[in-house]
């Protein structure tokens, strides 16, 4: 079989100059370009609505970042017909030129990667390294699944005398993108490819909240020549094209990231059949955690601290594969809070223009009205060890300062709901047993880490810690293409690996074939 081919996408380094100077000119060219306009694509045309979408920067909540079309229940069905349209020459294409449009695809992305980076820090409040890393994950997506999808279509070596056999996948049909607006365009770009390469044709619904990345990326696709229906742009509030698009007869797969809320409705809502579908539809559906780390009582205290930070305040805490659980044995415990307190009140929360800006805002005033409730929980029934002020910030954006409870109960709601923001949950533990036994009673099994010296230890925790991503003596966050397939199970997901080699096969179906010769 051929070997794969494939290269990590190299993140970017605001310490050297040039690539410095390359992110300020593209937040320039960003900021002279807010405020436009962005229609709903269907058919390979532009359609204005009447309704819109507005999207503003979570730093400066005045600003408007650009408009665009939001769907109606009419556009969401228009949509399904038109990819079901192209579905026939789409799915009849080489698997290696399809695998050629994701490569365009990516090397625009490359050539336009601070200018992609720049709207998301306008759009999402990311701060640049974050910005920057989901544009490099969205051109590792299509790297890798283009060379995966070439590698499946190798032959299967399996013929005898007399016999010729071979297996070879077809793609499934209209495949319906739903996904959220933490990694505006990695996740969007990551399940879009993925239908895309194995022959289905799409529907691509991104987040209300993140509807002008989406449009770039639209964009892109265009531009790389991809046929008119293959990729349709459906911005819209997903509770009214949402339902739509899942229980319409001619939608085969959905592709869903986000909240476990939606995602089980999708799950239920799609397993409901109708005379009129001609598939069982295939639901593919990546959720939400409440990812823990435990410090084990001879961890390096530097390493850890380091970690914990960046997994719990990273994008201020808005990953699904955040840390928001710490989990600190007995003998180590007094010293680990002592410098965990010290280093987030040395956190650097302001605007994300700018680059010194450690944490930047939260979403939207949704968002930050949820974390707040979830503090005044903490406050009632934990002890706050810190609450950040965010001072002037506070009225300027959706900005919330990193907060750590300490004695929080395992059963509360602080240690059970994904909070979504920056808010840590601290456990202290007598025996590395009672830390297992705490992490993994979570409905979530998403990321989860420990930070020991102890082969024994590392060893308990490869076989029982209930998580899809096991991070050994390093934070929680931040899986990389083909390196880390990312993805979990319980309540966390159905068990799919994003960026991993079983990805694109849940995307198609095997058909085997024999021929008596
Ligand atoms: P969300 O569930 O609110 O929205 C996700 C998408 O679903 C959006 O496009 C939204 O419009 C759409 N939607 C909403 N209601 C719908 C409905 N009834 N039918 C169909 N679609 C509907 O999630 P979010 O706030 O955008 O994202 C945050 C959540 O996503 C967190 O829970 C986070 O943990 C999770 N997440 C998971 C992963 C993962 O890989 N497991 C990655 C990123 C985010
Ligand atoms: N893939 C993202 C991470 O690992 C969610 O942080």
């Amino acid at each position: 079989n051929r070997p794969t081919i494939f290269f990590n996408e190299p993140l970017a380094d605001f310490s050297q100059d040039e690539q410095l100077e390359a992110m300020q000119e593209a937040l320039q060219l960003v900021e002279d370009s807010l405020g436009e306009e962005y229609p709903l694509l269907i058919n390979g045309k532009l359609i204005e609505t009447r309704a819109k979408l507005t999207s503003r920067n979570p730093s400066h909540k005045k600003q408007v970042v650009g408009t665009s079309g939001s769907a109606t229940k009419d556009h969401a069905v228009q949509a399904v017909e038109a990819a079901k349209r192209a579905f026939k020459s789409w799915s009849r294409m080489d698997p290696s030129l399809r695998a050629e449009y994701l490569e365009v695809i990516a090397s625009e992305m490359r050539g336009r990667r601070y200018e992609l980076a720049a709207w998301e820090v306008y759009e999402c409040g990311k701060p640049w390294a974050d910005a920057d890393a989901d544009v490099a994950e969205a051109i590792d997506f299509c790297m890798y699944y283009a060379d995966q999808m070439r590698q499946l279509t190798q032959p299967l070596n399996a013929d005898v005398d007399g016999e010729e056999n071979s297996y070879h996948y077809r793609a499934r049909g209209v495949a319906v993108v739903i996904a959220p607006w933490n990694f505006p365009l990695a996740i969007l770009c990551g399940m879009t490819a993925a239908a895309m390469v194995t022959g289905n044709t799409v529907v691509m619904k991104p987040a209300e909240q993140s509807p002008v990345i989406a449009a770039k990326f639209m964009q892109i696709i265009r531009d790389a020549g991809v046929p008119d229906g293959v990729v349709n742009f459906l911005p819209g509030v997903g509770e009214d094209v949402g339902p739509v698009l899942v229980n319409h007869p001619d939608v085969d797969i959905i592709a869903f990231t986000g909240s476990r809320a939606v995602g089980l409705q999708i799950n239920e809502s799609a397993a409901r059949t109708t005379p009129e579908q001609h598939s069982v539809r295939r639901v593919i559906s990546e959720m939400g955690g409440k990812n823990a780390i435990i410090v084990d009582d001879d961890a390096d205290l530097d390493e850890a601290v380091v970690g914990v930070i960046h997994s719990a305040f990273g994008y201020a805490g808005q990953k699904c594969s955040a840390c928001s659980r710490v989990i600190v044995l007995e003998p180590i415990y007094d010293r680990f809070i002592d410098r965990l307190k010290e280093a987030t009140e040395s956190l650097v929360v302001a605007a994300v223009e700018n680059p010194a800006a450690w944490m930047g805002p939260v979403i939207d005033e949704e968002s930050l009205n949820r974390i707040n409730d979830y503090i005044a929980i903490g406050n009632e029934e934990a002890k706050p060890l810190v609450a950040k002020e965010v001072g002037k910030l506070a009225g300027e954006g959706y900005f919330v300062g990193p907060h750590i409870f300490t004695d929080v109960d395992p059963g509360s709601r602080l240690a059970q709901h994904e909070i979504f923001g920056p808010v840590l949950a601290v456990m202290k533990v007598k025996t590395f047993e009672e830390a297992l036994d705490i992490a993994n009673n979570t409905e979530y099994a998403l990321t989860g880490g420990v930070f020991s010296r102890s082969p024994q230890r590392l060893a308990k925790a490869r076989a029982e810690m209930q998580v899809g991503n096991l991070y050994l003596n390093r934070g929680i966050t931040g899986a990389v293409v083909q390196r880390h397939p990312f993805g979990g199970y319980k309540m966390s997901g159905i068990g799919s690996k994003a960026g991993g080699r079983d990805y694109l096969t849940q995307f198609m179906i095997p058909v085997s074939v024999c021929e008596n010769t």
